[in-house]
């Protein structure tokens, strides 16, 4: 009998410490969103000290490319300008699937190839997260292809689940491609426009703005083999090299900061884990 009550206890007591820690969607959309997604670097307005106060996620600057002109759209719940009329399904097809409300297809930059791998509770979570932020009233402009674009990005996606945080790789891996896309600006494209994957985080690609031109670094242990893990993460999430000297945007230092020092580890342990690609 006693030992029955020890174990209940201790059952309910794990249950409570669960409970404690364990996030709401709407916590888990926030962190993805404001942390490794950094939807918030194409759909906000920014100055040097990051999205402008108030604006947040009410439509991005234009992404001017030979091949578009793009305008990112108000992520707010505003009804008329902003994703406030839209289903969870409308938003959650958008972001995995590539299609706009009225079904239009969309291009780059928005890395649709890769969010198809983002996982069904996550992208729930960055819908939940939406909701809930401040509706702005900003109507953007719409894009503008120079380029075809596919018929669709693939069959509809679904029963998508992330890799378990308890294999760091794996899980890293989930965090660089899907919901980071670092492996979007880090790997060269072909002549078509392609991800060459054999030479996965060997950077060479170019991005010009109001900074002038970066060019993404190899990220593999070509490069990063003999950096302290310590060194990994300054330059990602204070945007700051190994020699000191400070790194250009767009990658978005501000919002990998917000990351978990957990989730950093996992990023770690999967650029570790890439051929070294010189
Ligand atoms: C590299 C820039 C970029 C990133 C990163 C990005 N987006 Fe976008 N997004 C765009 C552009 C540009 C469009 C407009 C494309 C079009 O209309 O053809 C768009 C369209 C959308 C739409 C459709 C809205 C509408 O009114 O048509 C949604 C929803 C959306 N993005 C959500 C997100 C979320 C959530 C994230 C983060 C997980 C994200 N985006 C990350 C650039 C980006
Ligand atoms: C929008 C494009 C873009 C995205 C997304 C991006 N990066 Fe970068 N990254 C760059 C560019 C460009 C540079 C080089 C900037 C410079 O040279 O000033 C860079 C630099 C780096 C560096 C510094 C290497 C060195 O030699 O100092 C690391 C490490 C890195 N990125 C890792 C990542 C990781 C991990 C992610 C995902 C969490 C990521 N990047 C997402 C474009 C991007």
């Amino acid at each position: 009998m006693r030992t029955g009550l020890l174990l209940l206890a201790g059952f309910l007591t794990a249950g409570l410490c669960a409970t404690a820690t364990a996030e709401t969607p709407v916590e888990r959309g926030r962190y993805l969103v404001e942390s490794i997604a950094g939807c918030g670097n194409c759909h906000s307005l920014q100055d040097a000290g990051g999205p402008i106060a108030g604006k947040e996620l009410a439509g991005g600057p234009l992404m001017k490319e030979a091949v578009f002109e793009a305008y990112p759209p108000n992520l707010t719940p505003d009804r008329e300008t902003g994703l406030g009329g839209w289903s969870d399904d409308e938003i959650v097809r958008a972001i995995r699937e590539g299609r706009s409300r009225d079904g239009r297809v969309m291009g780059p930059p928005m890395p649709f190839g890769l969010y198809r791998g983002i996982a069904d509770d996550d992208v729930r979570a960055i819908v939940a997260y939406l909701r809930t932020v401040k509706p702005v009233i900003n109507k953007a402009p719409a894009t503008v292809y120079r380029m075809p674009l596919p018929e669709s990005w693939g069959p509809p996606v679904a029963g998508v689940q992330a890799p378990a945080r308890s294999d760091p790789v794996a899980y890293g891996g989930y965090l660089a491609g899907p919901v980071g896309h670092c492996v979007e600006c880090h790997t060269p494209i072909s002549a078509k426009g392609e991800l060459q994957m054999t030479r996965l985080g060997a950077g060479t690609r170019e991005f010009a703005g109001p900074w002038g031109v970066s060019i993404s670094r190899n990220i593999t242990p070509a490069t990063l083999g003999d950096w302290s893990d310590a060194e990994i993460k300054q330059a990602i999430t204070r945007g700051v090299s190994r020699d000191g000297t400070r790194l250009m945007p767009p990658m978005g230092y501000g919002y990998y900061a917000k990351m978990t020092d957990a989730d950093l580890d996992a990023l770690i342990a999967w650029m570790r884990s890439l051929k070294p690609v010189d």
